[in-house]
C-alpha cells in the first residue's frame, strides 16, 4: 500500500534511546549538573544587563548609520529632463542631512522580475541598495513620481525618533483600508519596528517606505519578492502582494508601523485614492503623483503635474 505522505512521526519525540539506558542515579546526577550549569550561564548573561543602565535593544543594528534613499528610474520610459529634476531634488535632500542616494535602473532587474509587471522591480532595487550600502541604518524607498517639498525635515526628526514614531503609529486600525478585519497591533513599541509605511484609501503603499537594516529587512524583501507572489497575478502586483503579506503574516505585521499618509506619501490633487487626510498641503514633507505611475507609457513620458511643484521647490531652495 502507498501513502500519499510519509507517515507522521510523533509530534512529541520521545527521549532518545540513549539516555533512557542510563541508570537512574546517573541521570539524576546529570540533571543536577545541567541545572547548575544553566544557573551559572543565566547569572553570567543576565546580571550585567540587570545592572547596566543602557537599554538592551538599540535603534539600529550595531555599527550602522545613515540613510540610503532608493529611487528606481525607468530610463527607457522617463525623459532625460524629468530624471534630472528628480535626481536634483533627491541630491539636495541627501546633502542637507548626510544621506546617500541610490539611483537604481528598472532595466537592471528585468531578468529578476521575469514575466511579472515591471513595478515589482522596486523590491530587488532596495535589496541591491542594501547589498551596495550594507552599513546604512535605514533604506528609504521613494517613487520617481514624488518630490521632497520640505527638505529641512530630517527623517529622524520627522518620523524615526523613538517618541515621535511611537506617537505616530496607527494602532488597532484595519491593515488594509477600509475594513480589513485584521488590525494593526496596539502594543508595539518603536524598538519592534523595522518597516514604516502608509496607507491610501485602498492599500498599503509600497511607493514610499522606510526599512531598517537587519535580518528582518532581508527576509522581508526576499519574501515579498517570492515567485509564489509574483506569479499569483495580483491585480495590483506588488501592492496587493504587500497587502496580502501584512494581513496573513502577523510575524511581519508585528514589525510594521503604519503612519498617517501625509507624513510620507501625500497625494497630489490630480491623484485619486488618497486616504481621508492624505492629500498634499503646503509644508508637507513630500508630494507624490500616483496618477503619473499609470500615465501612458512609451518614451519619453513625463509627469505634467510634477512641473509646477518642481518650480515651487526650486524657488524655495534658491531663496534659502
Ligand atoms: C543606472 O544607470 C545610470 C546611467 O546609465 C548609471 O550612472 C547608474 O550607475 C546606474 N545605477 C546603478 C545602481 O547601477
Ligand atoms: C517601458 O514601458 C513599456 C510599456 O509599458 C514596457 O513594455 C517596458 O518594459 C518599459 N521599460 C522598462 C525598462 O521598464
Amino acid at each position: 500500500m502507498q501513502f500519499a505522505l510519509p507517515p507522521r512521526k510523533s509530534p512529541h519525540p520521545l527521549p532518545s534511546v540513549h539516555s533512557s539506558r542510563l541508570p537512574y542515579y546517573r541521570k539524576k546526577q546529570l540533571k543536577t549538573v545541567a541545572l547548575f550549569a544553566i544557573a551559572v550561564l543565566v547569572i553570567i548573561f543576565l546580571l550585567p544587563k540587570l545592572f547596566s543602565s543602557s537599554p538592551i535593544s538599540s535603534a539600529a543594528p550595531a555599527g550602522t548609520a545613515g540613510v540610503v534613499i532608493v529611487t528606481l528610474l525607468d530610463r527607457d520610459n522617463l525623459s532625460e529632463g524629468y530624471i534630472q529634476k528628480i535626481v536634483s531634488n533627491r541630491e539636495d535632500y541627501a546633502k542637507r542631512h548626510g544621506y546617500t542616494n541610490f539611483f537604481a535602473n528598472t532595466s537592471d532587474y528585468s531578468d529578476a522580475v521575469g514575466d511579472s509587471p515591471n513595478s515589482w522591480a522596486l523590491i530587488p532595487a532596495v535589496r541591491h541598495a542594501m547589498a551596495t550600502y550594507p552599513r546604512s541604518a535605514y533604506y528609504f524607498h521613494l517613487s520617481p513620481h514624488a518630490l521632497i517639498m520640505n527638505p529641512s525635515k530630517s527623517l529622524k526628526s520627522h518620523i524615526l525618533d523613538k517618541s515621535r514614531l511611537e506617537s505616530l503609529m496607527l494602532k488597532d486600525l484595519p491593515v488594509v483600508p477600509p475594513d480589513s478585519i485584521i488590525k494593526t497591533f496596539s502594543h508595539l513599541k518603536e524598538k519592534d519596528i523595522d518597516f514604516i509605511a502608509t496607507q491610501d484609501s485602498t492599500d498599503i503603499s509600497p511607493a514610499s517606505f522606510i526599512l531598517k537594516n537587519g535580518d528582518f529587512a532581508r527576509f522581508f524583501l526576499d519574501f515579498w519578492f517570492e515567485p509564489l507572489f509574483r506569479n499569483y497575478k495580483f491585480v495590483k502586483a506588488e501592492v496587493h502582494g504587500l497587502d496580502h503579506i501584512m494581513q496573513w503574516h502577523p510575524t511581519v505585521l508585528a514589525r510594521t508601523a503604519l503612519v498617517p499618509q501625509r507624513l510620507l506619501n501625500a497625494y497630489s490633487k490630480d491623484s485619486s485614492g488618497a486616504s481621508a487626510d492624505g492629500s498634499y498641503k503646503d509644508g508637507d514633507f513630500l508630494i507624490r503623483f500616483p496618477a503619473c505611475d499609470s500615465s501612458p507609457a512609451g518614451p519619453p513620458h513625463d509627469c505634467g503635474e510634477m512641473e509646477s511643484y518642481y518650480m515651487i521647490w526650486q524657488r524655495k531652495v534658491q531663496n534659502e
